[in-house]
């Protein structure tokens, strides 16, 4: 066992991890934090999206112990005093979700892909979100979605 400390959407936490442990595993066995899916297991899907230290990973492809010291956000995070996040709220009023397995590692690349690129092209997102699988959409309402968090809330869309 490792002993590892980090901070999960804005909560510091400790924990002895098998060295093997895969962060997402942590994240939903050891936290509770089931918001975080896994949807494959070949790091294809990208379900697991979550950011540490400000940068969006699969976390079904790195270990807990990297992420030893770090700053993990995870979707669970984003709504702040019973307020969704911006993008959260585009998605809901684009009806960019069906079955809505994808849209916790969506929308977290969605915010990576508008903090690097605030007024992204139609191509841009695409290409932002091509490590983003989804089988229900066909992706068009979840490009409105990111379109309408960049041009309503072109400040706050990534915070
Ligand atoms: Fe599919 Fe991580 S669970 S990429
Ligand atoms: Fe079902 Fe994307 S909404 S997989």
């Amino acid at each position: 066992m490792v002993r590892i400390n980090l901070t999960v959407d804005g909560s510091s936490v400790s924990d002895d991890v098998e060295p093997r442990m895969l962060l997402v595993h942590y994240l939903r066995e050891k936290l509770g934090k089931t918001g975080t899916v896994v949807g494959c297991d070949t790091s294809n899907c990208g379900a697991c999206t979550v950011h540490l230290d400000g940068t969006s990973v699969k976390s079904c492809n790195v270990l807990a112990v990297q992420a030893d010291g770090a700053d993990v956000a995870t979707v669970e995070g984003l709504a702040t005093d019973g307020r969704l996040h911006p993008v959260q709220e585009a998605f809901r009023e684009c009806h960019g979700l069906q079955c809505g397995f994808c849209t916790p590692g969506m929308i977290m690349q969605s915010i990576a892909l508008l903090e690097e690129n605030p007024d992204p092209t139609e191509d841009e997102i695409r290409q932002g979100l091509e490590g983003n699988l989804c089988r229900c959409t066909g992706y068009h309402n979840i490009v409105k979605a990111v379109q309408r968090a960049a041009a309503t809330s072109p400040a706050g869309a990534a915070q």
